[in-house]
């Protein structure tokens, strides 16, 4: 039998349910990037449960998981921990009270002894709104407006900052100066006006803007590690001049840790690096996979939140069940030794894949930080969004996802997103990930 993803033998469930989620929802799913036209063509795969590493879809299909839901599924599915006190908050306390509990103080008292920059902290839902709440606390505090940030990036889906993410190079302007593409109609074009759009990765176009506009540049607005154009690290010094121009100038320097927090490190991006940003959101890594948030950073800063200077707000904001799986999945995290070995199995997947590709002779590279990691298909570096539009081969990426996808491994399709490892996977995980890898590199070898 065909492994292919396209069987209908093999997905026969998710065939069935997609068209008639179609009737009812635009475009049968609930966020962008799980649609048809984000790669996941046919259709997408329908789940039915996670468990640790693992999902298996509504046709029984099991697959080892580096999708890990974009991100938040940091110690698996349905870790015993959060789940237990999400469950007991739920059944013994209730969900929202629109006041505050004591637990909210001792999850920030984790969070700021986490975080060397972090000298308050805010609790939101999502990364969209702490960065929208980072961006207001940076434009009242510096009282200027505009705002860097890098083409390639995401920072959530707010109107002040979907822009350029992903822009069409015939409208995105010179490399060394592009200009703001909104991430679709219906964003207002006047705020193209309050943005400044940099290629990352290059401190002469940083210091550049910062001569030229700083006195109105409010913040620089960035990912220390790129994780929303595949996976492209800092290069030596870039993030350091970064905190030097911007310190040099009274501009904040925002990191956007949605991804990269507690996940890199306890102490994120940041802690890796040993840089210490103004201002931090946090997001995925820090909930266990329940929707909680959080934007600190220095206290003369977050402390115009003190007296509703600047306004945060948000029925939602710690209600019990984000407060409880934060405190559980963080003390967990704060465990001794975690990180040291999920980078040490990191690496043992990383190194084999490069082995893989070379011993192939395949142009074909991994980059990846602690558990964030992508495959370029390229014959060259990336060292941005514009080499990764140029030399990046999405053909192969593609023909290699689906070989993994059907020798069962799971990931994104589109090599614009990251594979995530978790807590949860095991050393039999990588294993099997590498055998379902060399398969399908000899695969793709074989056919052309
Ligand atoms: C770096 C980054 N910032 C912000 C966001 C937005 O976070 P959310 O989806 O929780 O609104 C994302 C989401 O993928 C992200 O990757």
């Amino acid at each position: 039998m065909s492994l292919s993803y396209h069987n209908p033998q093999r997905t026969a469930r998710s065939a069935a349910l997609y068209p008639k989620a179609c009737e009812v929802i635009p475009a049968g799913v609930n966020s962008t990037a799980r649609a048809r036209f984000s790669g996941w063509d046919p259709y997408p795969l329908f789940i039915d449960h996670g468990t640790g590493a693992h999902l298996f879809d509504v046709d029984g299909n099991r697959y080892v998981d580096y999708l890990l839901g974009l991100g938040p599924m940091l110690l698996g599915h349905r870790p015993p921990g959060v789940t237990a006190a999400v469950v007991r908050a739920i059944q013994e306390r209730g969900t929202v009270f629109a006041l505050p509990t004591e637990d909210e103080a001792r999850l920030a008292h984790l969070i700021i002894d986490s975080i060397p920059s972090v000298e308050q902290v805010r609790l939101c839902n999502t990364g969209t709104e702490a960065v929208i709440y980072a961006l207001r606390l940076a434009r009242t505090f510096t009282g200027r407006q505009k705002i860097i940030r890098f083409e390639g990036m995401y920072h959530g889906f707010a109107d002040g900052v979907y822009w350029s993410k992903h822009p069409d190079l015939r409208e995105a302007g010179p490399d060394d100066r592009p200009v703001p593409v909104p991430q679709g109609p219906g964003i207002p074009a006047c705020i193209g006006e309050q943005l400044i759009i940099l290629p990352w990765n290059d401190v002469g176009a940083l210091r550049a803007a910062i001569e030229r506009e700083g006195d109105n540049i409010a913040a620089v607005l960035t990912e220390a590690v790129m994780c929303n154009t595949g996976c492209i690290l800092p290069e030596p010094g870039y993030l350091e001049a970064m905190r030097e121009l911007t310190a040099a100038r009274g501009i904040l320097l925002i990191f956007d840790e949605v991804i990269t927090g507690f996940r890199l490190h306890l102490a994120g991006a940041q802690g890796r690096y040993n840089i210490r940003p103004d201002l931090s959101v946090f997001a995925k890594g820090l909930g266990g996979g329940f929707p909680v948030a959080a934007l600190g950073g220095r206290k003369d800063i977050m402390s115009l939140a003190a007296d509703g200077t600047v306004s945060i707000a948000g029925t939602y904001t710690a209600n019990t069940i984000a407060v409880a799986a934060a405190l559980a999945a963080l003390e967990e995290l704060r465990a001794p030794q975690m990180y040291q070995q999920l980078n040490t199995r990191c690496e043992r997947l990383y190194s084999g894949l490069e082995q893989i590709f070379q011993d192939a002779r395949m142009p074909a590279y991994v980059v990846g930080v602690g558990p964030v990691m992508q495959v370029w298909f390229a014959e060259r570096a990336i060292r941005n969004y514009r080499d990764a539009i140029r030399h990046a081969s999405h053909t192969r990426f593609r023909r290699w996802w689906e070989g993994m996808l059907n020798r069962g491994v799971l990931f994104h399709p589109h090599a614009f997103e990251n594979l995530f490892v978790s807590f949860a996977h095991s050393d039999d995980d990588v294993a099997a990930t590498l055998d379902a890898a060399k398969a399908t590199v000899a695969d793709m070898k074989a056919h052309g």
